[in-house]
């Protein structure tokens, strides 16, 4: 007889189509991830991000942990005492190099959905940019439910980087925004489990010595969303708010003060990090007509971390904005920016 997750799947496939979750390589994925990748999957800030979150998270004291998908780094921080660790996914070389794993099976969930795992084992299951890659991600959700202790929590992780031959057509065809729904979509047609939760890091400054600084991108966006299976016990204690935002938030009192004092302090109001002064660049179509303005250049500003964001919702991807003030008018405004780099060229270095 079909379970009922199967039956899910099936009414799910209907619903979003017989093709979302297909993908352009076919093949048996145990081949394709015989080949072993030691890489990051995500830069440095990014990652640190993850673990902050994971550790953040995790409040059980000795969690029994299944990494979902796992390779061989399972961003758990060492401040969580794991009983154990148990991490099941497709390249053996990387499950015996990841040195958090207590042991690991290998099984292919997109071949078959079912967990090798009895009711109630887990404390927590995490899945970090992994869920891409489901085909049948109904019933992998409704079975992480099924393995999870009542309270247990479903940690899914994601990104915007993929291996586009794996990753499933919808996911490949939504953006990151409705990425976010789909994982919501998944959480929520488990009955198991409550609300699903929602984190949000980007456009942090992306470390210098990354391999893709050179472009001038921030650091890889995180999103992470879970949810706790029903049933908690009655009592205990709940999981923390995390604070992701860089630095301080300044209140809207203080932003004001700052903003009326700019004139004086040449100070960015949202970060305080001192603007640098910029030459405006003469060309037939540039709108200023001031010889220099002052900008903020501090890439891990709050301002210019919420663009990348903002932009993005306005139909504008890849650009955000950075402060800029007008010395001549005294007026503080913003100055679109495509990328990290972007207006340096013509920081001009007081003395
Ligand atoms: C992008 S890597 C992420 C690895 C790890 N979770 C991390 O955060 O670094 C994708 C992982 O998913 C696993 N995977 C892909 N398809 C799978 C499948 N059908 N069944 C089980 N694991 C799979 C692979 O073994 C690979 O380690």
């Amino acid at each position: 007889m079909a379970t009922r997750n199967a039956i899910q799947e099936k009414v799910h496939r209907w619903v979003y189509g017989e093709e979302a979750f297909q993908r352009l390589d076919e093949s048996d994925d145990a081949v394709f991830y015989q080949k072993d990748r030691f890489v990051s999957h995500l830069d440095r800030t990014a990652l640190e991000t993850v673990e902050h979150i994971v550790g953040s998270l995790i409040i059980e004291d000795s969690p029994v942990i299944l990494d979902l998908m796992a390779g061989w780094d399972s961003h758990i921080p060492a401040t969580v005492k794991a009983a154990e660790v148990v991490g099941l996914g497709l390249n053996e070389n990387e499950l015996l190099r990841n040195g958090a794993l207590s042991r690991y099976v290998l099984h292919d969930l997109n071949a078959d959905p079912n967990l090798p795992f009895a009711d109630g084992t887990f404390d927590v299951v995490l899945n970090t940019v992994s869920v891409d890659y489901m085909t049948r991600p109904f019933e992998v959700f409704g079975e992480v439910a099924r393995i999870l202790k009542p309270g247990g929590m479903f940690l899914v992780i994601f990104s915007n980087r993929m291996f586009p031959q794996k990753a499933v057509k919808i996911w490949k065809d939504s953006s990151e925004e409705e990425r976010i729904f789909l994982v919501e979509d998944f959480f929520r047609s488990v009955p198991d489990f409550g609300e699903p939760h929602l984190l949000v890091s980007k456009g942090k400054p992306r470390p210098a010595d990354d391999k893709y600084a050179h472009l001038g991108i921030p650091s890889d966006p995180i999103y992470a969303m879970w949810a706790e299976k029903k049933g908690a016990p009655k009592g205990r204690r709940k999981r923390p708010v995390v604070e992701l935002s860089a630095g301080r938030p300044v209140s809207a009192e203080e932003l004001e003060a700052r903003k009326r004092q700019v004139k004086k302090t040449l100070q960015c109001p949202h970060c305080g990090e001192r603007m640098k002064k910029w030459k405006v660049p003469q060309t037939p179509f540039t709108e200023w007509d001031n010889e220099f303005m002052y900008i903020c250049f501090n890439d891990a500003c709050p301002y210019l971390m919420r663009g990348w964001s903002v932009m993005e919702s306005q139909g504008n991807r890849g650009f955000s904005y950075r402060m800029m003030y007008n010395p001549d008018r005294d007026v503080l405004l913003p100055v679109p920016v495509p990328s990290l780099g972007a207006l340096k060229e013509s920081i001009v270095e007081e003395a």
